[in-house]
């Protein structure tokens, strides 16, 4: 018999999920993907063989679909532990289809956790973000900060599922439950197989920054430099992809060893170092050696002029402590970009 510990991770196929599995293997975990494959490959399953030698059991399935669901949770028993990625996530698009958004990110969270109940499994760790966080007063941010109503949609589904996820864990003593709230994940993995691929026209800065100098789009646009910040452009917190999903194993592992404080925790995901698009086009240039064709335009509704992370309960509870730099963070990206488009 296997003595592996078998984790069901949702959204597997997806920018976060495959490197996350990925790290899992590279840990001894047995991994079992559900995707829908909506805004991920099926290639991501054999690249991720190709980096770990091992090919993790993959289901296509909607989670909006429960009894689907039922029937690969009864057949893959003895599940450990969920890691929950799959969720729509463009900021932009929430604000013009919020029902679509509630609708599968919601009923997604509601269907997993009904039956996942039903077979015992009580393990759940939950991918969340630091937009819970909304307009914060104080920097940097700790967990301690109070979550206000996020600006979209999109948002507003994580902060809805932590309230759930907590309700849950207040009434049901054996869930144990960990939130990890991420800040501004970009990078990819350093084989440059798995990275982030978005579909259409990306809305976040790196893969516009690297799709523009590729030459899939003319120029990217700067939302802003009249912001109260040193240069007049937005600063955010962002982490190598490699970085936060090792704090999602070491979460796993505190979860499944019982080292839990309670059975609902919460960790902030950055490297605690805010950076400005100003601060990441340079960068950019610097490591690919070219200029890059951008403007600067109106603000972007929404974005808010400062966002970092004070990472140090992570650093403290999970022995977590994200390493790379943005020069590593930016390099991977571009490296990435660059092979994708072969
Ligand atoms: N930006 C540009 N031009 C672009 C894209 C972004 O100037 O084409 C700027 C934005 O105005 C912002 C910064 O780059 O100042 C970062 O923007 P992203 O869209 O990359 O990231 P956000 O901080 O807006 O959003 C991220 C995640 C969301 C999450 C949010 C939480 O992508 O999922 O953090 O704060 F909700």
């Amino acid at each position: 018999m296997s003595s592996k510990k078998k984790i069901l991770v949702t959204g597997g196929c997806g920018y976060i999920g495959s490197h996350t599995v990925v790290e899992l293997i590279h840990n001894n975990f047995e991994v079992i993907i559900i995707d829908d494959l909506s805004n991920s490959s099926i290639q991501t399953i054999n690249n991720i063989e190709k980096i770990t030698g091992i090919k993790p059991l993959f289901c296509e399935c909607d989670l909006k679909n429960k009894k689907h669901l039922d029937n690969i949770i009864r057949y893959n028993k003895n599940i450990d532990a969920t890691i929950h990625f799959a969720a729509y996530k463009a900021v932009g698009e929430s604000v013009k289809k919020p029902l679509t958004y509630y609708q599968n990110n919601i009923t997604s969270l509601l269907n997993l956790l009904e039956v996942q109940s039903n077979y015992n499994i009580d393990n759940f760790i939950f991918s969340s973000s630091a937009t819970v966080y909304g307009h914060p007063k104080k920097l940097p941010i700790t967990e301690k900060n109070k979550t206000q109503r996020p600006f979209s949609p999109y948002g507003n589904t994580k902060k809805i599922a932590e309230e759930i996820l907590e309700d849950i864990a207040n009434s049901e003593k054996n869930f144990s439950c960990i939130s990890l709230r991420y800040f501004n994940p970009i990078g990819a993995h350093e084989s440059s197989l798995i990275g982030e691929l978005p579909n259409g026209i990306p809305n976040n800065l790196l893969p516009y920054i690297t799709q523009t100098a590729i030459g899939l789009r003319e120029k990217l646009s700067v939302f802003g430099n009249d912001y109260p910040t040193p240069d007049g452009t937005p600063i955010r917190d962002y982490i190598h992809v490699v970085d936060l999903v090792k704090a999602h194993v070491k979460a796993l592992k505190r979860q499944l060893n019982n080292q839990q404080e309670s059975n609902f925790e919460i960790f902030n995901l950055g490297t605690g170092n805010g950076y400005s698009v100003m601060d990441v086009i340079k960068t950019f240039e610097k490591v690919a050696s070219r200029k890059l064709n951008y403007e600067i335009v109106d603000r972007r509704n929404g974005d808010v002029p400062e966002l970092y992370a004070n990472a140090n309960l992570a650093k403290e509870k999970l022995c977590w402590k994200a390493e790379k730099n943005l020069e590593d963070m930016i390099r991977s990206s571009w490296e990435w970009e660059q092979k994708a488009r072969k």
